[in-house]
């Protein structure tokens, strides 16, 4: 079975986080988020992935993934040159499948479970498709299936009158047949090629189409809130490590993580889950509270930080609380000590800052 990532994309509703890089590679628990599809693929026994790139920043892409070797697996680049819908990006890759089974996985969609069984049993099987639901409460953001007595009766993309709150996830396993009927496909009114109704017609043209539900943790990280609540989330299922140092009256509650070359000074707290990276520096009476991930090379004084993201090559240094932030990388927080009522500003294009 092959695999394909898609990787392209505006990410509109993600900057000012896009404006540098495509929202795939923004990091959660300190690894692109991409990385856990292929992660995923490779615990299911996938080695030949295509990675469909186009957009913001997709040299960044090449950059991380390469040729795949360091992942074990190997890679080839297929560039959508438009943001044309999922389905257009999957008819890219019609030679690159070439007559095998293959596995779609949208690299802004999140899941916690192994989807090895789920790849094992749509081998064996003759179904046309294979796709995974998950019970959601704003049903109109997504694609829906509607289910009846274990089959599927229809796939739709986005709703207004949802018959169902089973969002179709970002996971889908297909065969070569469904390129034939998006060669057929008119685009949407939001002007796409919709993998949504690639499937429908496929279901209405009498092909077997099979769903799995996902009763555990599910994400599609449209938006900075739920790019901090799959970083929580994945945080709370890791195995705690701590490679690097810390000082005496370090108080270290919960699951955390801690990387090679970093250093907690005396009088910090941190309050699981967090990940701290490698070489950073927790300067003392500074708390990192829960479901914060701290990236590689930051460092942070004083503040009392929660439920945050900082990327690599931070450095923040004031005596305030931050929290539900997200602060990319290499940026500064700093504070004057003799402005006591002046704040400083030096920021990009779209930043959001609440005082
Ligand atoms: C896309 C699909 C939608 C699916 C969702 C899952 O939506 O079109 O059917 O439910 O991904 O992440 P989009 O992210 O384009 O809004």
């Amino acid at each position: 079975m092959k695999g394909i990532i898609l990787h392209g994309g505006h990410g509109t509703r993600l900057r000012p986080l896009t404006h540098t890089g495509p929202k795939q590679l923004l990091p959660i628990a300190n690894k692109p988020m991409s990385q856990f599809c292929l992660e995923s693929m490779i615990d299911a026994g996938i080695r030949d992935i295509a990675i469909i790139i186009g957009g913001t920043g997709s040299s960044k892409v090449k950059e991380h993934y390469g040729n795949g070797e360091k992942f074990g697996v190997k890679i080839t680049y297929v560039e959508q040159d438009y943001p044309k819908g999922i389905a257009h990006a999957i008819r890219l890759c019609k030679d690159f499948v070439n007559n095998e089974k293959f596995l779609v996985f949208l690299g802004d969609n999140i899941i916690q479970k192994s989807i090895a069984e789920y790849s094992r049993n749509f081998e064996k099987s003759d179904d046309a498709a294979s796709i995974l639901l998950c019970e959601v409460d704003n049903p109109s953001r997504f694609g829906i299936a509607d289910v009846k007595d274990g089959q599927i009766l229809n796939i739709m993309e986005k709703p207004k009158d949802p018959p169902s709150n089973l969002a179709v996830t970002g996971i889908y396993f297909l065969t070569p047949r469904i390129f034939d009927v998006i060669d057929r496909l008119k685009p949407s009114w939001r002007n796409e090629f919709e993998i949504t109704d690639a499937l429908h017609m496929l279901l209405k043209e009498n092909n077997k189409i099979t769903y799995n539900m996902i009763t555990d943790y599910w994400k599609d990280t449209g938006t900075p809130e739920d790019i901090i609540h799959a970083n929580g989330a994945i945080l709370e299922k890791m195995t705690p490590y701590f490679l690097g140092k810390k000082e005496s009256n370090v108080t270290i509650e919960g699951k955390v993580m801690v990387g090679e070359g970093t250093i907690i000074k005396s009088g910090s707290k941190i309050i699981g889950p967090v990940i701290i990276g490698k070489n950073c520096i927790i300067e003392s009476n500074t708390v990192i509270g829960s479901n914060t991930s701290i990236g590689n090379n930051s460092r942070v004084a004083l503040c009392n930080i929660s439920n945050s993201i900082v990327m690599e090559g931070c450095n923040i240094e004031c005596n305030i609380k931050i929290k539900n932030s997200i602060i990319a990388y290499n940026s500064a927080i700093t504070y004057d000590q003799t402005e006591q009522n002046e704040k400083i500003f030096l920021l990009g294009e779209g930043t959001r800052i609440t005082i």
